[in-house]
């Protein structure tokens, strides 16, 4: 009895072994693959002390020009990520999507129709983001390199499509002005408060320019609120010492193009 148990057991780990061999040589291709992939990098708050970066989500949309404005008129820089068709059709923003570009802001993407990226197959995935870069190309001549994901939902295969697609950066936020979830202008302003009296901490702060009276009254107040304690405005990409020129924020990938009937969300 012990000598069958020992040898059927003996027999058990040699299979074992044996099979283990072949399945180990060729699952490892695949494992390999999958964890050498390159995944997008994830940031949550900004790195460079005294620095916050204001970012707007889900434009552009009809108070787009005011807000980059008010941001001009204050020598802030803002962060906007872009939907293709949201609010608005990015198409028709056109010029004033020139203008903020010219006026040194970061532009990213945020998907074409604001989908959650992680319900996505890949290959929706690669629709949603080549289409927001087609619109960008023709715009203004330049393939976008930041991203912020709709809902903050990314995930691993997501962060791999985007690294694909030569994507530097997603960035997340660490304060949230909470206009999109119906916060009160008193309530953002609490949270612009709050953040400033953490200088030189930096941060980087969720708003929305779909909101008139994040456009109207909490960022006219917010800046010099921020300013006043000694933060510098800048866009998400300085904040977090990624590169301080236009240069290393898009991918430049011809010139921009006259509108036409391509022109369509
Ligand atoms: C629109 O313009 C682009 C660039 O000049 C051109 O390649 C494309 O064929 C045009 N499309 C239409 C539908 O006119
Ligand atoms: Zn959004």
């Amino acid at each position: 009895m012990f000598i069958t148990k020992t040898f059927i057991s003996t027999s058990i780990a040699l299979a074992l072994a044996c099979l283990s061999l072949p399945s180990t040589s060729s699952a490892s291709p695949l494992e390999g693959l999958a964890t050498r992939s390159p995944k997008v990098k994830v940031y949550h708050t900004c790195s460079v002390s005294g620095s916050a970066a204001l970012t707007f989500d889900d434009g552009p949309y009809k108070w787009h020009d005011q807000l980059v404005n008010e941001l001009n008129k204050k020598g802030a820089k803002g962060s906007f990520f872009l939907n293709g068709n949201n609010y608005g059709c990015i198409y028709d923003y056109a010029e004033q999507i020139r203008d903020t570009y010219n006026s040194g802001h970061l532009l990213g993407s945020h998907t074409w129709s604001h989908a959650d990226i992680t319900q996505l197959s890949r290959r929706d995935l690669h629709t949603e983001l080549s289409k927001v870069e087609t619109a960008f190309k023709k715009i203004l001549g330049v393939k976008p390199l930041y991203f912020r994901p709709p809902f903050g939902n990314i995930n691993t295969e997501a962060r791999e499509v985007l690294a694909e697609r030569g994507y530097q950066g997603a960035f997340l936020w660490d304060q949230d002005s909470g206009d999109s979830v119906g916060k009160s202008i008193s309530y953002s302003d609490k949270i612009y408060r709050k953040t400033s009296n953490t200088f030189p901490t930096p941060h980087l702060v969720l708003n929305h320019e779909t909101y008139k009276t994040t456009v109207k009254d909490v960022v006219p107040q917010a800046l010099p609120e921020l300013q006043r304690q000694g933060y510098s405005l800048v866009t998400a990409t300085e904040c977090l010492d990624l590169g301080d020129d236009s240069g290393s924020w898009y991918e430049h990938v011809g010139g921009r193009e006259e509108r036409n009937d391509s022109w369509q969300c």
